[in-house]
Parts: C-alpha cells; sequence; structure tokens
C-alpha cells in the first residue's frame, strides 16, 4: 500500500457509526416523523430512502423523538457522536504514522474538519434549544468541512477502507436530516 496510514485504527472505530445507541426490534415499523423526514432528505438531498430510514432508526434517541425538536436534537447528537468518533479515527491515524509520510497533510485536515464538525453540531444542539437562526451558517460550514476533508484525501489518493464510506455517509446523512428538520423548526 502506498501510503503507511495505520488502516486498523480506522476501521476499529467504524462499528458504532450507524448507531451510537443500537435498539432493540430494530426491526419495528419506523415512526410517521422519521420516514416523513427521510422521505423529504431524499426529495430534497438525493438520498436512498431506505438506508436514511434504516440509520436512523437505529438510535435510541431518535426512536423516541415525538416531535420535529427533538427529532432535530438526536440527529444532532447522533452527529456529534459520530464527529467525534471519526475525529478520533483520524487523530489515532495521524499520531501512530510517521509525520512525513505520505498522506498525512490529508489526515490532518480531516483531523481538523471533523474537530469543526463536532464543535459546530454541540454548538447548533445549544442554538436550537434557543431558537437561534445562526445555526443553518454552521451547519453550512459544517458540510463545507466535512468537503474539505474528502477533497484532501482524494488529492493525495489515501485509500480508505471500505466501512470508513460508511462513517462518512452516515455524518453526511445525519448532517443534512439536520438542516432540513432545522430549517423547518425555525422556519428559515
Ligand atoms: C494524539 O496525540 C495528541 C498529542 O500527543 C494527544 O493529545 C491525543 O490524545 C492523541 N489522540 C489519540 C486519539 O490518540
Amino acid at each position: 500500500m502506498a501510503s503507511s496510514v495505520s488502516y486498523e485504527v480506522f476501521i476499529a472505530s467504524l462499528v458504532l457509526c450507524l448507531s451510537s445507541s443500537p435498539a432493540p426490534f430494530a426491526n419495528a415499523r419506523a415512526s410517521q416523523l422519521v420516514r416523513s423526514v427521510c422521505k423529504q432528505t431524499q426529495d430534497q438531498f438525493g438520498y436512498n430512502y431506505k438506508p436514511c430510514v434504516k440509520s436512523l432508526w437505529k438510535d435510541i434517541p431518535i426512536r423516541l423523538a415525538t416531535n420535529l425538536k427533538d427529532l432535530d436534537i438526536a440527529v444532532l447528537k447522533l452527529a456529534a457522536a459520530n464527529a467525534a468518533l471519526t475525529k478520533a479515527t483520524f487523530e489515532k491515524a495521524f499520531n501512530a504514522t510517521s509525520k512525513n509520510a505520505n498522506g498525512m497533510s490529508a489526515i490532518k485536515q480531516c483531523v481538523d474538519s471533523y474537530d469543526f464538525a463536532l464543535g459546530a453540531f454541540v454548538f447548533v444542539v445549544r442554538g436550537v434549544n434557543d431558537g437561534d437562526k445562526s445555526v443553518m451558517e454552521i451547519l453550512t460550514q459544517a458540510q463545507d468541512e466535512l468537503v474539505r476533508c474528502q477533497r484532501a484525501l482524494a488529492s493525495v489518493e489515501v485509500q480508505l477502507p471500505m466501512p470508513i464510506s460508511a462513517t462518512k455517509f452516515c455524518i453526511m446523512l445525519n448532517r443534512d436530516v439536520a438542516f432540513l428538520v432545522t430549517s423547518q423548526l425555525l422556519n428559515v
């Protein structure tokens, strides 16, 4: 492999990505709220409906949400948990690898990007509680950072193992769902 980034540490932490708190009865039919939000996420962002429902419905707080605000906060907390996990994964890879190895600047960019995204999601949870409309801008910046990491990885052709795309999918989806729900909630 061209790059000496430690792939094992990436793989080790991926198991948690799609559900920070795996729910029992995983096959129970998703709530009307989650189905409706995933339908809209499909219409607005082009996600497939099924993976959206499947990944959100694994999370207990999302299951328990009975209104848009509770759902929004649950999704944002899941996004923050996933961002923290991803940041730690990139950080471990960065720490474990010689700093001048191929691809390390991209890994460092990703540590920074996910650090920003983590802070952003935490900030937005508070903002949603306060009805602060500026959170939409923060969610846009979080999106920009996720893209920046992705571009950095692509530019040095750091090859991430397959499960990493699940992590990326999951955080992007969380972000996009939160963007949609927050805009409805705050009327922006
Ligand atoms: C990486 O190294 C920094 C600095 O030594 C340390 O603070 C951090 O906890 C390490 N992170 C991980 C995930 O090992």
